[in-house]
């Protein structure tokens, strides 16, 4: 038994305990916040191909986009010592939990398959710690783009918005035709998803500056003031009935042509598709004005954790980086492929944008992780991000206060 623990350890690192040797997997609990209908579509396909595999599926899921209810329901699984076999998780929080020491490496599935060569640089930051894998990767979300409905753009002249004033005017169109111009929903992660795209619209070096670097000076500076400005004019094209309103909910009002358009990661194309609409006929997928050419990023990984079913995590890895997983995954989810040798011949006019985006953001140096969605700051500061905005869009904090109330929660948060 010695000697088979130790050549374990040689092996595999942590994954390989006890139980790897001992017994295949039969089936794995997931725990994600993927309850919308495209999201648990997607989901299938894993869950499918897992089948084929004879293992079964466990599903945990915990609504609330974004995941803050997913990780909290994560945290007290992992404090009571019964983690599920994966978890999806976002960005700072995986590190955390690896600088915590918690998180099985996966290294003995990475190795041989050859992440490294596949998986970009800019997500294996938040795939790796200490050089060990601690992340499956199955997708990559950007979060600005704005959604519009090809009837209700077309009602008003039909040329999509490349800048602030052009999107003003399109949202007045709208308003004078009696169309909602705009879809929002009202939860803080998706106050945060607007506001993060409104500050990339006013420029990378401000995005980078404000979110990334977190510079005091550029977050309570005049540019910070404008942002603030910007999100109480959306916030005028809004209906009444948004609040606690979920995303889909919000998707689904310009599916319906009930809303103009909605600004929101690339998981709504989900929800267009689903319904059976047709990118460029039944709706347009555009950057947010101000923002073609740069990128803010989120992608979903899978963690596992140490002291979990090893059978189930190898099993669970090795199918969330399986190619044709991530192909059919990404082309029902709205995202692009965690993994840059899968062909975007199958994915749909938006999906080939959403790769070429990708790329050139990328090449370009204006690939920047999502604040709202856990890829710029650790959930600490995210969260103070989140109540400033939060507190401005919904009336609570006079806009003109917004720079000097956001400087210094995050400066309390640091
Ligand atoms: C996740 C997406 C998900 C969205 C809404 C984001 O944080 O990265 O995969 O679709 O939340 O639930």
């Amino acid at each position: 038994m010695k000697r088979l623990l130790s050549v374990c350890a040689v092996i595999s690192g942590v994954l390989c305990g006890s139980s790897a040797i001992s017994h295949a997997a039969d089936k794995v609990e997931v725990l994600h916040w993927w309850t919308a209908g495209s999201e648990a579509e997607a989901l299938n396909v894993l869950r499918q191909h897992l089948k084929t595999e004879g293992i079964g599926w466990q599903d945990m899921p915990v609504a609330g986009g974004g995941g803050d209810a997913a990780m909290t329901v994560l945290r007290a699984r992992v404090t009571s010592g019964n983690p599920p076999t994966a978890a999806q998780m976002l960005g700072f929080d995986i590190t955390d939990w690896a600088k915590a020491g918690q998180l099985a490496s996966l290294d003995s599935v990475a190795g041989p398959e050859h992440w490294d060569a596949v998986i970009p640089r800019a997500i294996q930051r938040f795939s790796k710690y200490d050089g060990h894998w601690i992340g499956a990767p199955i997708d990559v979300h950007t979060t600005n783009w704005l959604w519009i409905n090809k009837a209700a753009l077309d009602a008003v002249g039909g040329k999509p918005p490349a800048n602030w004033d052009q999107l003003i005017a399109v949202l007045d169109a709208m308003k004078a035709k009696g169309i909602i111009p705009l879809a929002q929903g009202g939860e803080d992660w998706q106050e945060a998803t607007l506001f993060e795209a409104i500050v990339l619209g006013l420029g990378t070096d401000f995005y980078k500056k404000a979110f990334i670097e977190l510079d005091p000076a550029t977050l309570k500076g005049a540019k910070m003031a404008e942002a603030f400005t910007r999100l109480v004019k959306l916030r005028s094209y809004v209906d009444a009935n948004f609040s606690g309103r979920e995303w889909n909910l919000a998707t689904a009002m310009v599916i319906q042509g009930k809303a103009g358009m909605q600004e929101m990661g690339d998981w709504a194309k989900g929800e267009f598709l689903r319904a059976g609409k047709t990118p460029w006929e039944d709706f347009v997928c555009i950057r947010f004005p101000g923002t073609q050419g740069a990128a803010t990023f989120n992608a979903d990984q899978f963690v596992m954790f140490k002291g979990g079913d090893k059978a189930g995590q190898i099993a669970m890895a090795k199918a969330v980086e399986d190619v044709e997983v991530q192909q059919d995954f990404n082309i029902i989810k709205g995202s692009v492929p965690a993994r840059t040798d899968v062909p975007d011949t199958k994915f749909d006019a938006c999906g080939k944008k959403g790769m070429a985006d990708l790329k050139e953001a990328d090449r370009n140096g204006t690939l920047f992780g999502s604040m709202a969605h856990g890829y710029a700051v650790p959930a600490a500061i995210k969260n103070a991000i989140y109540d400033v905005v939060t507190g401005v869009f919904n009336g609570d904090i006079d806009p003109e206060d917004g720079p000097s109330e956001l400087a210094d929660a995050v400066d309390l948060a640091k």
